[in-house]
């Protein structure tokens, strides 16, 4: 999904002059992409991925050595886990359910209520979490300094031992890497109209409708503008989302609205998992935008759809399901 560019960059010191080799991670993105952002700080390179894929995958970053990344962000579910909410380490539940990470390096405020202001420290996160992987990243970085290969790897990628600044940096460093760009809706978009089933474009048509606003929220190339909304799913929210980091009471119930790609294989779904099946989203959205709840956002209009209208709703958002991952959906 990448590829690298070599460029030769001059640091001069009073006299010295030292050139070095520094290879540039260039992402593959389509054009209906814009430019991913990187950390001046944190410019991703291979050596960076490399020591962050190798991270993602090990279940010594848990307290029991139990729980990798990966046991919860699953590469086959589009980096899901299929659980309303994940069990960490002991079996102990998490409060929220698992997102996808794909495109996630397109996100300004991390977590579904936008408390970490940068993907490079979101690791800390799940790691010092008693409920997910319960370790301090101090003793964390004590026990992967005693594995010579990592210490490897972090010199290669910083130039430094390992230590939490590269843990976390070279976590997030990996997951940029990690993109949805090849649907049957990119490919549309790219210009092969025959890429969406009828069903599927009579679905979009209803997807960008007035009537149905859909895209009034899941805008943009990513099916988000990472706007915090509230979408009516409860009438009173346990989990308060945005107001639990702007402590503002007009932000209840907001959480950040999610890409829809990959929606097929992501179930369940919303915050708390609490929806099962795509079609109960949809029976949601038709019963809130008639009966709206407490704090719920004006953008969701009250519609009804006839079973064809349904069948083709869903078509479309089958249509965002990455070729890589089409062999897994029923
Ligand atoms: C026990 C399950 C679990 C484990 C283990 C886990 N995650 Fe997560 N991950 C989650 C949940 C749940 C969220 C949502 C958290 C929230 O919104 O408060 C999340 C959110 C994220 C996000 C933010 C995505 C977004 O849309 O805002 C990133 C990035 C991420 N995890 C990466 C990682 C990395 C890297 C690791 C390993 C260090 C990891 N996760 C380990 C469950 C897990
Ligand atoms: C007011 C903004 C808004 C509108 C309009 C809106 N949504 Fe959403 N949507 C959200 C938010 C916010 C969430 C996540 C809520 C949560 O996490 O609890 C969401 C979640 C979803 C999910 C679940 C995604 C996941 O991974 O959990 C689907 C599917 C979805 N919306 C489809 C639609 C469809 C189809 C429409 C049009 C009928 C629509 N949405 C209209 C804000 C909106």
């Amino acid at each position: 999904m990448y590829g690298f560019k070599t460029f030769i960059c001059l640091v001069s010191w009073p006299i010295l002059l030292i050139a070095c080799g520094h290879a540039d991670l260039e992402l593959q993105l389509p054009a209906h992409f814009p430019p991913m952002v990187f950390p001046a700080k944190n410019e991703p390179t291979p050596e960076k991925v490399a020591l962050g894929k190798a991270l993602f995958f090990d279940k010594n970053l848990s307290l029991d050595s139990s729980i990798a990344c990966t046991t919860c962000h699953l590469p086959e579910l589009a980096f899901t886990d299929g659980h309303v909410v994940s069990p960490g380490i002991y079996g102990r539940l998490g409060k929220r359910n698992t997102p996808s990470l794909l495109n996630a390096g397109y996100l300004d405020l991390v977590n579904k209520d936008g408390g970490v202001k940068r993907l490079d420290l979101q690791a800390l996160v799940p790691i010092e979490d008693e409920n997910e992987m319960g370790i301090s990243i101090l003793s964390l970085s004590d026990r992967l300094s005693q594995n010579s290969a990592y210490q490897k790897l972090s010199q290669e990628a910083y130039g430094e031992n390992i230590s939490p600044k590269t843990i976390s940096h070279a976590l997030a460093s990996f997951v940029r890497t990690l993109l949805s760009t090849d649907t049957p809706y990119d490919n549309y978009l790219a210009g092969d109209s025959s890429a969406l089933p009828p069903s599927a474009k009579r679905g979009l048509a209803l997807f960008e409708s007035n009537e149905l606003n859909c895209r009034a929220c899941h805008g943009g190339f990513n099916f988000t503008e990472n706007a915090f909304e509230n979408n009516g799913l409860h009438e009173n929210y346990k989990d308060l989302g945005r107001a639990l980091i702007t402590l503002d009471s007009l932000d209840h119930g907001k959480f950040r609205v999610p890409s829809l790609r990959n929606v097929t294989i992501t179930a369940p779904y919303m915050h708390d998992g609490s929806l099962g099946t795509l079609e109960q989203v949809i029976d949601h959205y038709e019963q809130v935008g008639q009966e709206p709840r407490r704090g719920q956002s004006k953008k969701i209009k009250p519609f009804a759809l006839s079973t064809q209208q349904r069948d083709d709703l869903l078509a479309f958002l089958h249509a965002l399901t990455d070729n890589i991952y089409a062999a897994e959906v029923p």
